[in-house]
């Protein structure tokens, strides 16, 4: 049997004992005597009676073990020019003085505080210092539009806000203040208070009630403790895109996340402890919440927080010039963001400057991994490219290389196998199991391993009816795939109204909403199309209310800019096209799959279920046109 197959295994046969063992590498206060247990609603729960402290795990305890001289964090940031390092004796007193500012304002154990921050160190202080009071924080994406931000300050009902003056993307200052005021003039619910970090590129003006200077404020506070929690209250809500308008709220909690972060470290990335780790994301997302901040921090590595985009920052050389510079052991990124580099360094002469020596592999996740981009970044980097895939809801792999217990073949185009805890099944519309080779609904059959959500922020029916509810015993992830004849998982993509623009996940329902709302428009359809930089960009089609007269151009211009105003420049809407009608079943359900499939010149099988045939026709002449 081989070590990887032993592992699962005993994972899977006996999951208290495996993950009681996990368990144990961390530092706890009061170690779980329960390892699995059911909640109120029936949920498996990692380690209900465990006692720590995710800032402790991350900062003090390493402080209190001779390493507080080494270098927690690296900041580079190409934008502003600025560079900087923190020991992990830096960051827990900034994150303690943090903390205390916090508590200063009232801010305790589970209360929430919403983060809207750009790639700066603060975000990451800013996580670790709720992490430390026990408050639960809420990091929204810099690159969100106020309503988004709305949307989530009314869920979270936090107490507080923590932001800074602005962003910067490549060339350009963005000032967040307008944003955070028009937020919390939407939202009906305020908080009290908003820390305001001040960035020299762009000072704002305090509403002197409300706002308070984050400096300022910080450098009176005296530091605060950790504050022991349970390990099932929750570290965070990280809000992610579903099926309707509406983001969920996906809760983290404070122990299974940690041990879970802990064991991938090892297993998953085969990192050192000494290592330095480089995860080119954004802390809005979860692969910084997890990759940035919290694992290699617990793990007590070096972590690079890197404000710059792979190219134009200022050329397609700035991720080797980091790995260079910083001595980065695993580089993590998304497909997309070497693709941008690719197409700007085709033969890699950028990449041929730097020296690579210390980099042992670099991991993309956040799209499927298309064989193109594996082939170029492996042929060029010479080093292993690994593709695992996860999601918010689960905070790590569920299936990856798992190099740090026994490198695998790579097989083009498969996230290669499941992660030990996950027993990924694919299953068919009744949720019976099909055979190798065979798409079906990707599912993770329960209980799910530590760190996978427990519930959807206060609204548990969500939970059940979005993800257990379809297939009795299982997680429904909402990706369509298959295993083949080695066991190998290759996912396929979502099966919902989920789609993937640059590694940011979005929801077309919810662009068909804010599209629906024009008042020319009858009815339309969001469609994730083919991009060969971002992987997919969103289309909308558009049928007009009868008698309406617009000019085409005026109405996308119209469409694109709500879009924009309402999710945000990130949510890529750039084309809507007026169609005459929409192809539907005869029950009236808008065949957005085909539709995608003749955006991407796929053919496709009319389904016997379609309302009227030539419908079809009249997309493919209007997509043809476009
Ligand atoms: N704050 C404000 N605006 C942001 C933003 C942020 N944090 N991130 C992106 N935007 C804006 C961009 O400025 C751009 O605005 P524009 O339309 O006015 O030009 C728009 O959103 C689209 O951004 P993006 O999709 O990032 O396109 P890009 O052309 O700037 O860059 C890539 C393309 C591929 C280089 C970039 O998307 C990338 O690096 N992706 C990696 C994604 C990633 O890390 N995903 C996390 C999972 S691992
Ligand atoms: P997010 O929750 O933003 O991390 O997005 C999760 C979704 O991204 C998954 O459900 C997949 O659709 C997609 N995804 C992430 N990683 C991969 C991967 N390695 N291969 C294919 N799809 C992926």
């Amino acid at each position: 049997m081989s070590a990887y197959q032993h592992e699962y295994q005993l994972a899977e046969k006996e999951p208290e004992h495996f993950w009681k063992t996990q368990a144990k590498k961390l530092d706890w206060f009061e170690e779980p005597k329960t390892i699995l247990a059911k909640d109120e609603n029936g949920i498996e729960r990692w380690f209900p009676d465990g006692v720590l402290n995710t800032c402790w795990l991350a900062l003090d305890y390493h402080c209190e073990h001779g390493r507080g001289e080494k270098t927690a964090l690296i900041y580079d940031s190409p934008v502003t020019q600025v560079k900087r390092q923190y020991t992990y004796n830096e960051l827990r007193d900034k994150v303690a003085k943090l903390a205390g500012m916090l508590a200063q304002e009232g801010v305790r154990k589970g209360d929430r505080v919403v983060i809207y921050m750009p790639m700066i160190p603060e975000a990451a202080m800013a996580m670790l210092a709720c992490a430390r009071i026990g408050a639960i924080h809420s990091v929204v994406f810099g690159g969100f539009a106020p309503n988004e931000l709305a949307v989530r300050i009314e869920d979270a009902e936090p107490k507080v806000v923590m932001t800074a003056s602005c962003g910067i993307e490549v060339n350009k200052v963005l000032p967040y203040k307008p944003l955070i005021d028009k937020a919390i003039m939407d939202s009906r619910w305020k908080p009290e208070k908003v820390f305001l970090y001040q960035r020299p590129e762009c000072e704002a003006a305090l509403n002197q009630t409300r706002d308070i200077d984050w400096r300022t404020a910080c450098e009176v506070a005296k530091p605060h403790p950790c504050v022991p929690v349970m390990a099932t209250d929750p570290l965070y809500i990280l809000y992610t895109s579903g099926t309707t308008g509406k983001p969920k709220g996906v809760v983290r909690d404070n122990g299974g996340h940690a041990v879970a972060m802990k064991y991938s470290m090892q297993a998953v990335y085969n990192m050192p402890q000494d290592g330095v780790f480089w995860a080119a994301s954004d802390v809005g997302w979860v692969v910084g919440h997890s990759y940035i901040v919290y694992a290699p921090l617990i793990h007590g590595c070096t972590s690079v927080l890197f404000e710059g985009k792979p190219v134009r920052t200022p050329d397609p050389g700035s991720f080797w010039r980091v790995c260079e510079e910083y001595h980065v052991d695993v580089l993590f990124s998304a497909p997309t963001a070497f693709r941008a580099i690719k197409k700007e360094d085709p033969n890699g002469l950028e990449l041929q400057k730097y020296d690579l020596t210390s980099l042992t592999s670099i991991f993309m996740a956040g799209e499927r991994l298309d064989p193109p981009t594996l082939t170029w970044v492996t042929e060029h980097a010479k080093k292993p490219v690994i593709d695992h895939w996860w999601q918010t809801e689960t905070g790590w792999a569920i299936a990856s290389n798992p190099v740090g217990i026994e490198p695998m073949t790579v097989k083009a185009g498969s996230a290669t196998m499941p992660c030990p805890g996950f027993k990924v099944e694919i299953l068919n519309e009744i949720g019976e199991p099909v055979g190798a080779n065979q798409q079906g609904f990707v599912s993770l059959k329960r209980p799910l391993p530590p760190s996978c959500l427990p519930t959807v922020w206060r609204n548990h029916d969500r939970f059940e009816s979005g993800y257990l509810s379809q297939f009795e015993g299982y997680y429904v992830s909402g990706d369509g795939g298959y295993l083949d004849e080695d066991g190998y998982l290759f996912i396929m993509g979502r099966v919902d109204d989920v789609i993937n623009v640059a590694g940011h996940r979005l929801s077309t329902g919810e662009m068909e909403e804010i599209v629906g709302g024009h008042p020319a428009i009858a009815e339309c359809a969001v469609v994730g199309v083919h991009d060969d930089l971002k992987g997919q960009l969103p289309l909308g089609l558009v049928v007009l209310k009868d008698g309406v007269k617009i000019d085409s151009l005026d109405l996308e211009n119209e469409l694109v800019g709500k879009v924009r105003d309402e999710i945000g420049a990130v949510a890529c809407f750039k084309h809507a096209m007026v169609v005459e009608r929409l192809p539907k079943t005869r029950s009236g359900k808008i065949l957005r799959r085909v539709i995608r499939q003749i955006a991407d010149g796929e053919t496709y099988t009319v389904p016997s279920t379609i309302d009227d045939p030539t419908s079809l026709s009249e997309i493919e002449k209007a997509l043809g046109s476009n």
